[in-house]
């Protein structure tokens, strides 16, 4: 790395910056619309090798939804290094870096592979569930939509309708990233080249008895005949519904579109009720994977900033291989309002930042790592109260790759 420089980006290297992580990630840059108008150059590092730009990170300006509160998060992405300059310790110099400098006080990604991040004090905060329904199988209940309860939204207009429902569902769950209006238009950019054989995307949307919109899904469908038949795929892309019939009767809808045979859908949380619409939940064919991942860089702000399912009292006795402020002991305590302090009373359990990162969008319980050593009780009951002060009654879900 010696041989290198880091540097802040300026506003002219965006495409050489996303020509490099393009062909890390091995996709063609193409023409980008939304790209170079989202791009921050002050969040993002370039690391050159004379004047080429060799290695890149960037940090979008974000909001996320966490248990009980929705706060600043800084969205690491576009993390890419040249394939002829790999394993020189170019990646462990920006992320590094990265982590040191931002003003938020978690920073979260997803993971091309899982065994990039967790040395750099990231943790996997979210399980994804994915979906390959057989749909000739499973057996939707008999959900019946009156007339004018679910229908097609046109695209033009289509973000005011839709982005008061994500703010909601903030409100619901943790996990979910805030959309400004340009991220909403990238994310309903609909390139023809780029649609795979698939159709336009379609924008279905459920309406309770006033009219008003509480659920929406976006999919496409795929024609595909067999020898035996029609066997059509629904690709769900996002589903949202604030209520249980909007729930009902969109998934209903989606499950028996005629001719199909498969619905994929790969951003389902881990605690989707959807095997409770079925008679057959194995057709469902889940699959859990990491989805979102969360590094604390800030912990008393970052403790302070969301909410517990339970009331908690207790020293953290934390250690943090990179941001040293983050080392030490820290008294939280929970009522009116959340406080986490310095302090220098003895720990009631000790635990690295990685693990307040997996634990801090109540996805994953504390307890899990002291089968493993990675948290120490040292006063009895300590474990039992953080596990389910930490915890919340919502899963995290990640609608979206950033
Ligand atoms: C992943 C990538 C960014 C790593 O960059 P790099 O500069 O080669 O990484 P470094 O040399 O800094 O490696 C730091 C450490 O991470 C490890 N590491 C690097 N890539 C890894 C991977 N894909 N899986 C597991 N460990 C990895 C290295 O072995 C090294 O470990 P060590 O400290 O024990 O020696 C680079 O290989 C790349 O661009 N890959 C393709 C695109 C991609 O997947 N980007 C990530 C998007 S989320």
């Amino acid at each position: 790395m010696s041989d290198f420089t880091v540097r802040a980006a300026g506003a002219g290297d965006y495409a050489e910056l996303r020509g490099v992580f393009a062909g890390a990630m091995m996709f063609e840059p193409g023409a980008d619309e939304f790209g170079p108008r989202m791009f921050e150059p002050e969040r993002a590092l370039v690391v050159t090798d004379g004047a080429e730009i060799v290695g890149t990170t960037r940090a979008l300006t974000r909001d996320l939804s966490v248990p009980g509160a929705v706060v600043p998060a800084a969205h690491v992405t576009g993390v890419g290094v040249k394939a002829t300059h790999r394993r020189r310790g170019i990646m462990a110099e920006l992320i590094s870096r990265q982590l040191r400098e931002v003003p938020e006080a978690i920073a979260v990604l997803w993971a091309s592979e899982s065994g990039i991040y967790g040395r750099f004090g990231y943790a996997a905060a979210a399980w994804g569930l994915s979906y390959e329904i057989d749909l000739h199988r499973v057996g939707p209940s008999s959900v019946k939509a009156r007339p004018g309860e679910i229908s097609e939204l046109p695209a033009e207009g289509a973000i005011k309708e839709l982005a008061p429902l994500l703010l909601a569902l903030q409100e619901r769950r943790p996990g979910v990233s805030g959309r400004s209006d340009l991220k909403w238009q990238q994310h309903l950019e609909d390139k023809p080249d780029e649609r795979g054989g698939k159709t336009a995307r379609q924008i279905l949307v459920h309406r309770d008895e006033t009219g008003t919109i509480d659920g929406y899904a976006l999919w496409r469908g795929k024609m595909h005949w067999t020898a035996t038949g029609p066997a059509n795929e629904v690709h769900l892309e996002e589903l949202v519904a604030l209520t249980p019939r909007a729930y009902q009767t969109l998934w209903q809808h989606l499950l028996t579109l005629d001719l199909a045979g498969t619905l994929e859908f790969g951003f389902a949380a881990i605690d989707e009720p959807l095997q409770q619409l079925v008679t057959t939940p194995t057709a469902l064919n889940r699959r859990v994977s990491e989805s979102l991942w969360v590094r604390v860089t800030d912990v008393p702000r970052a403790l302070e900033q969301r909410r517990y399912a339970a009331a908690v009292d207790l020293v953290l006795d934390i250690t943090d291989d990179l941001i040293p402020a983050n080392t030490g002991r820290f008294h939280l305590t929970t009522g009116e309002t959340v406080s986490c302090k310095p302090t220098e009373s003895p720990a009631d359990l000790t635990v690295s930042v990685t693990e307040l990162g997996a634990i801090y969008l109540g996805g994953r319980q504390l307890a899990e790592f002291a089968t493993t050593g990675r948290v120490t009780e040292q006063t009895p009951g300590a474990l039992t109260q953080a596990t389910a002060a930490f915890g919340w009654p919502t899963a995290p879900v990640s609608l979206e790759i950033f």
